[in-house]
């Protein structure tokens, strides 16, 4: 059994452009649009605790657990769990694993894409300036015409698939490295100069008392899922795209170190994203609780009404259909290196097949917002009920088998030699994979089963 495999795909060409990667792959549309406006349902403050809570105590392990097994095995998830099952003598169901992450990326792609859609439709609204001078009224407007709109929703959807599959069939190497190296420190930058922004509106205060100042009357079983599975999304945790990343990753680069890095900054930007956008919420008296379109609904008042606001508009999308990109790519490429290596297609067969079945998937969501509006089950429609089934349920079920696998069922020997981690250190992540991640996880899941069976 070797430690020193390398991968058929190729290697991260240090440790630095790994963490860019995987940086790239957790900071997305997760942080800026998704975690507003579910902080913004579920009451702000609490909710916004309980996600730290499990970043730090669920997120991180398991992130360390997925690139030590990534790292380990060398290959896709399908086979890098086949190839460590094997070897440890463990039962060879433990490939369903990837399985289940492969599927779930296709789901999460497909409606990734179509909201990743909306980033590029509004950056040529911005750069039309489109937003000069607007209000909440007009702005949300802007946004009800798009999304009400298929054929338009469809033809960005298009291009943004493409746009992905492009660089997935090029290879993890070439292009994503270098773009994201210069890309994230930009986006962190224009999402400083918002808060700034936001600093001028004069309900600054209220908008960070909504994030920060815990009402626990609001934190319902299922906005504590709600919390995790984001914890789960927004660190790319629980289907595999962060364990094929650390495929990737050199063999003397730090995992812990890593980890906590990608953490750290996957967190500030999303809380950077929040203090940006609930204090326009607040001063334009709008709506916190405003569902999906929030940020499209927000942050275009702040760059109608700042100087050179049809400038920094246009920078801001263009760097979130980045953010978007970098995230998006890592969906499908545990997906694209299986079929690399099973299937003896090449990048670009792979990256075709694996674009036209998101594309399919994606038009659920597309129709979601305007032709089959009105089509939902239990209250939710298709865009609703996938958003929520990947998630919350199969990110964090993805999760709880990771961490079941790196701790019960893998060696010490085999975790302790990857991580290089010894005393403390080890026992405190042996402790919080073993025992913490799983558990919570599991509690937070009968949690909402109690409530749906009990009311
Ligand atoms: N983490 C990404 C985001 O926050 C989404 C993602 C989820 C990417 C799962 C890969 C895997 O936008």
């Amino acid at each position: 059994m070797s430690a020193k495999r390398t991968s058929i795909h190729g290697q991260w060409s240090s440790r630095w452009a790994f963490i860019l990667a995987a940086t790239g792959s957790a900071v997305g549309l997760g942080n800026i649009w998704k975690f507003p406006y579910i902080a913004g349902e579920n009451g702000g403050g609490a909710f916004v605790l309980v996600y730290l809570l499990c970043v730090a105590c669920i997120g991180i392990p398991i992130m360390m657990a997925e690139i030590l097994l990534g790292r380990r095995g060398r290959r896709s998830p399908i086979n890098t769990m086949r190839v460590l099952a094997r070897e440890g003598h463990h039962h060879p169901a433990w490939q369903y694993l990837g399985w289940i992450g492969v599927l779930a990326g296709f789901l999460i792609l497909s409606y990734y894409s179509v909201v990743a859609g909306w980033a590029l439709a509004y950056v040529f609204r911005a750069a039309g300036g489109l937003f000069s001078g607007a209000g909440g009224e007009q702005v949300g407007e802007i946004f009800t015409a798009l999304v009400s709109d298929p054929e338009r929703l469809l033809a960005w959807h298009t291009i943004f698939v493409v746009m992905t599959m492009i660089v997935v069939s090029r290879g993890v190497q070439s292009g994503l490295e270098k773009a994201v190296r210069f890309l994230m420190p930009a986006l962190f930058l224009l999402l400083a100069m918002l808060v700034g922004y936001a600093m001028s509106t004069g309900s600054f205060a209220q908008g960070v008392a909504f994030l920060f100042s815990p009402d626990f009357g609001k934190l319902t079983p299922a906005a504590i899922l709600i919390a995790m599975g984001h914890a789960f999304f927004t660190l790319s945790l629980g289907m595999g795209a962060i364990m094929v990343y650390g495929s990737y990753l050199p063999d003397d680069a730090s995992i812990t170190q890593t980890s906590v890095t990608i953490a750290l900054a996957d967190t500030l930007v999303a809380l950077m994203a929040g203090m940006a956008i609930f204090p326009i919420v607040f001063a334009h008296g709008l709506e916190p609780g405003a569902g999906p379109g929030l940020i499209f609904q927000t942050l275009p008042i702040a760059f109608g009404n700042m100087p050179a606001g049809t400038l920094f508009g246009t920078l801001f999308f263009v760097l979130l259909v980045f953010a978007a990109w970098t995230s998006a790519i890592s969906l499908i490429e545990p997906a694209v290196a299986w079929l690399v290596e099973n299937h003896g297609m090449s990048r670009v067969m792979a990256s075709v097949w694996a674009g036209a079945i998101t594309w399919t998937v994606g038009l659920g969501t597309v129709f979601s917002f305007n032709l089959w509006a009105d089509d939902t089950l239990f209250g939710l429609t298709f865009f609703d009920l996938l958003d929520f089934a990947t998630a919350n349920i199969i990110l964090p079920l993805g999760g709880l088998f990771i961490a079941l696998f790196a701790g019960w069922t893998l060696s010490r020997r085999v975790t302790m030699e990857e991580l290089g981690l010894d005393g403390i250190g080890y026992q405190l992540w042996y402790i919080l994979i073993r025992y913490v991640a799983p558990l919570a996880v599991v509690i937070i899941f009968l949690n909402v089963v109690g409530l749906l069976r009990f009311g």
